[in-house]
């Protein structure tokens, strides 16, 4: 017997012929490409056949229907807060603090938001706040969530879709990443222009939402030019180190042997990580303007190889959290000064 994923899913593929009853039959025609018939049990329909009926294995983040669930989170998040959110803001390992400036009107837990992942990995605080920032109302995490924490896509962006819901136009993301271009130093800010998925998954895998976005979104310029401006002019005037590069978005969590690494930087990837590329696609496909800046927490060079330690990494990454906090601030200061910019 074999499992497929999805949706969020883990669902075994079995019985399909014995569950294709005429019955299912016009309640799967009828429904969703996917759906649960009992607690217990799914159906899969592609391409209006029942691929199969399953058991529901929660790997996933619940079990009722993503889209359901994304409503459901959104309306608890809004019955709570007073104004909408504009801009979004996620924060990597080690960077949480780098939202020390939000005025903060109220916050939650991430277990304690119905159906909301929680964060398995050090350095991920695993709080939501709402508030204002340079007088903007914002959304921000600190911390997100990963594949490589066995989450599958839907629930890695599982907060972009609640962002997208309760009106975010703008996302600034954060990470830590491992340095590939021999001109970046430890500690270094790069402005993500382009990315590399290497991941394997994409989040819009399987029946697109069209209320969402469109079938085949464009990434041609996944990474706003202007805010990747406005990011870059407050480096230069504040005297961050900052670069501007390539990110190449790896599952993890091992990482990169120093064949990897020659052939990341063969194919032009300048930093890596694993994480990022699934929340900056549907962000994309929800039509979001994405800014997205990595701190370089150590620098792989194939030919000498050097050992890089989570502790390291987080220890970079907290350092650098001010200088996070200086970029972001600024530049939700610039969005909203530049609003004729058509920026928000
Ligand atoms: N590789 C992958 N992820 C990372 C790295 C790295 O070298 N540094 C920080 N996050």
């Amino acid at each position: 017997m074999s499992t497929i994923s999805l949706g969020g899913y883990q669902v075994d593929r079995l019985k399909s012929e014995a569950f294709c009853q005429p019955s299912i039959w016009i309640v799967a025609t009828c429904l969703y490409d996917f759906g649960c018939l009992t607690e217990k049990q799914c159906w899969i329909m592609i391409s209006g056949q029942i691929l199969g009926v399953g058991e529901i294995r929660l790997g996933g983040i619940g079990m009722k229907s993503y889209k359901l669930r994304v409503v459901e989170t959104a309306e608890y998040l809004k019955s709570h807060i007073n104004k909408s959110p504009e801009i979004g803001i996620l924060t990597g390992t080690g960077l949480g603090n780098s939202l020390g400036s939000i005025d903060i009107d109220i916050s939650f837990n991430y277990k304690n938001i119905p159906n909301f992942p929680v964060s398995t990995v050090q350095a991920h605080l695993g709080k939501l706040l709402f508030g204002g920032l340079n007088g903007k109302p914002v959304i921000a995490m600190q911390g997100r969530f990963h594949l490589y924490e066995g989450y599958s896509p839907a629930d890695v962006t599982f907060p972009i879709r609640i962002m997208q819901k309760l009106g975010v136009k703008i996302l600034i993301l954060t990470n830590a990443a491992g340095g590939l271009n021999p001109d970046f130093k430890v500690g270094d800010i790069m402005i993500i222009k382009d990315h590399i998925n290497l991941t394997g998954s994409n989040p819009l895998i399987g029946p697109n939402e069209d209320i969402w976005g469109i079938r085949f979104p464009d990434m041609s310029k996944a990474y706003d030019e202007k805010l990747v401006l406005l990011a870059e002019n407050t480096g230069a005037k504040a005297g961050i180190r900052m670069q501007k590069g390539v990110y190449a978005g790896l599952k993890g969590p091992s990482l990169e042997t120093p064949a990897e690494v020659r052939f990341l930087k063969t194919i032009g990837a300048e930093a890596v990580g694993f994480s990022t590329v699934q929340e900056v696609i549907s962000a994309v496909h929800g039509g979001m303007r994405v800014l997205c800046l990595s701190t370089i927490t150590n620098i792989n060079d194939p030919d000498k190889p050097a050992p890089a330690t989570i502790e390291e990494i987080i220890s970079v990454a907290e350092k650098a959290a001010p200088e996070l906090e200086t970029i972001i601030n600024d530049v939700v200061g610039g969005i909203k000064a530049r609003k004729g910019d058509n920026l928000l």
